[in-house]
């Protein structure tokens, strides 16, 4: 079976990225990391990419004139390694129709809250300031808004008793690194058709009765 070609786009630590290399590594996905680009050079992501022996590329942002110019420069630099899927992985930066147009509909995001609630930046921090019981991470396909396109896989974690920004985040983290690697082997095994906003996963089954309380019930009735 011929391997997923995907190109990953990060800024930080890359700890998303790591999932995903580890994931393609032991064999759980059909797909392999053909290049790691960033934008600073301080992101960790580069250097994992070394160490998984995958190509990492700077692409420092400051040197371009305009974000148009700066994404025609990512869109050859995945064309050169013929990346088939663009994930971004904590890529902080608004990308233009450029890229969206080179890659249609072939641009996957994680982004660390339930979508639609609290899209763009310090997501965490929202969800605690509006209060909410619940929160998670969402992997959705990109369009032109911000963080507004087709929902993927979402994970759902509670929101703790004493949950600051840090702890939640952490949570919400382990969840982002599972739920990538298995967005994108549901990708790469075909298993995914966008129909409109929604996107239909051909033999994911639910489970009815499976549900999350947050606070929880703890051996108590309601
Ligand atoms: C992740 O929590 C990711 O969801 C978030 O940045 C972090 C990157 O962590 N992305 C966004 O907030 C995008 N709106 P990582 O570098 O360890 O993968």
């Amino acid at each position: 079976m011929t391997k997923l070609r995907l190109g990953v786009l990060a800024s930080g630590t890359g700890s998303n990225l790591q999932s995903i290399l580890d994931a393609c590594a032991q064999g759980r996905i059909p797909a392999q990391v053909a290049v790691v680009i960033s934008n600073l050079t301080s992101a960790k992501a580069l250097d994992r990419a070394r160490e998984a022996g995958v190509r990492a590329i700077l692409l420092p942002h400051q040197l371009s004139p305009s974000r148009e110019a700066y994404d025609e420069q990512l869109v050859s630099v995945l064309r050169e390694h013929e990346v088939e899927l663009v994930c971004l992985a904590g890529f902080m930066r608004l990308i233009t129709p450029v890229l969206l147009r080179a890659f249609e509909n072939r641009i996957l995001n994680i982004h660390p809250a339930l979508l639609p609630s609290f899209p763009g930046l310090h997501a965490v921090r929202q969800a605690l300031k509006a209060g909410v019981k619940i929160s998670g991470c969402t992997v959705h396909v990109v369009d032109e808004g911000t963080d507004t396109g087709p929902i993927l896989v979402q994970a759902a974690v509670p929101v703790l008793e004493g949950d600051d920004e840090e702890s939640l985040a952490a949570r919400i983290l382990a969840q982002e690194h599972r739920c990538y690697p298995w967005a994108l082997r549901l990708w790469a095994e075909g298993r995914v058709a966008l129909e409109g906003r929604r996107v239909r996963i051909a033999t994911a089954r639910g489970d009815p009765t499976r549900q999350i309380l947050s606070p929880a019930l703890q051996g108590e009735q309601p």
